[in-house]
């Protein structure tokens, strides 16, 4: 499968996102100053705004009024960057999206304020549309991406976890969110969404095991955000699982041993060379351009346009995104 560059692919939403920064804009007014402060530093709308990005062609696809394609699409980013400046306090992450993380700047109170800020404009904007359907499926996907978040907190530390069990966190903390920003405009226009739900789940799916993948083999000054982190915090991911089941009975067991008494560099290093040696990484990468596959397929039912082809390539794209 060829794929253009990520960054080169994006570049064609520019005026997109223009708009939807303007409308972000106006509503993060609010009467505190710490919002506005921050919303002036590009903390609350900076980042890629993927999810943005498939409501709105998603929007074009089912042929939904621009400005609901549009609010539905702010709600959403809105919701994810609150899910962010959370994450952020949980993984105690130094960077964001190329700069310090909100939580370092302003502290974590500030930083879980502005979260439950954005999540509840999102709220009012979703309200706004009238639509108790979407409101519902909006509302599921936020409460499984909470559940995600906390099933992968009990699981910290637990290098033997289960295959199963990571993708029931990834599924909930990640695809779901993908998942209703591309159903949306089905359900807006009163379409089956079931098409577009699965392509917004496995690109979700396929875009969470590239992230786990770059955090180590990416490159931090590019991703914006610290590489190393999930190992140091004993977060496990589908490269771990797949490395410990590739290695001998007595390698797993001494690495087991190591990480438990201490993450030091050393043995970071250590697990990056693991990580190539037994392939653990290209299988991963491998598996999420399996689920990208389906992601395309899931798109059959829609007949060919310029908007599918956009859809198209975009899962394809974010296969070998750097950032
Ligand atoms: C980061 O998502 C969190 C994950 C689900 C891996 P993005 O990489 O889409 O973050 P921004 O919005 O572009 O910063
Ligand atoms: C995704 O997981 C976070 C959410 C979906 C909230 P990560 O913890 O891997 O995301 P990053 O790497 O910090 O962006
Ligand atoms: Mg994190
Ligand atoms: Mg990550």
């Amino acid at each position: 499968m060829t794929a253009i560059n990520f960054s080169d692919y994006l570049v064609q939403f520019d005026g997109d996102l223009k708009r939807l920064h303007g409308l972000m804009h106006k509503h993060l007014s609010a009467d505190v100053t710490l919002i506005a402060e921050m919303e002036e530093e590009q903390y609350l709308t900076g980042g890629k705004r993927l999810r943005a990005i498939v409501a709105l062609l998603a929007g074009r696809l089912c042929a939904v009024p621009a400005a609901a394609a549009d609010q539905t699409a702010i709600a959403i980013e809105f919701i994810h960057t609150a899910t962010l400046l959370h994450d952020d306090v949980v993984d105690e992450a130094p960077m964001r999206r190329h700069l310090p993380a909100v939580a370092r700047v302003y502290g974590n109170a500030a930083a879980i304020l502005a979260g439950d800020f954005l999540y509840s404009r999102a709220s009012q904007l979703l309200a706004q549309m009238n639509n108790l359907l979407l409101l519902q499926r909006v509302a599921d996907a936020t409460n499984k991406l909470a559940e995600g978040e906390l099933l992968q907190l009990i699981n910290r530390g637990k290098p033997d976890m289960e295959e199963k069990t990571y993708y029931s966190i990834i599924r909930r903390k990640t695809a779901n969110l993908f998942s209703v920003a591309a159903a949306a405009a089905a359900i807006i226009s009163e379409r089956d969404d079931a098409p577009l739900s699965r392509y917004g789940e496995k690109l979700g799916i396929a875009f969470q095991l590239v992230d786990d993948c770059l955090d180590y083999e990416g490159e931090g000054a590019t991703l914006g955000k610290k590489i190393g982190a999930d190992f140091s915090e004993g977060k496990v991911t589908l490269p771990i699982i797949l490395m410990l089941a590739r290695v001998d009975a007595a390698k797993r067991t001494q690495l087991l041993q190591e990480w438990q008494q201490q993450e030091t560099a050393d043995n970071f290093a250590q697990t990056i060379a693991l990580l190539n040696e037994t392939g653990a990484l290209t299988a991963v990468r491998e598996i999420a351009q399996q689920n990208v596959q389906e992601a395309i397929v899931a798109l059959d039912c829609y007949p060919d346009s310029e908007t599918k082809a956009t859809l198209i390539a975009l899962a394809k794209s974010s296969i070998n995104r750097q950032n």
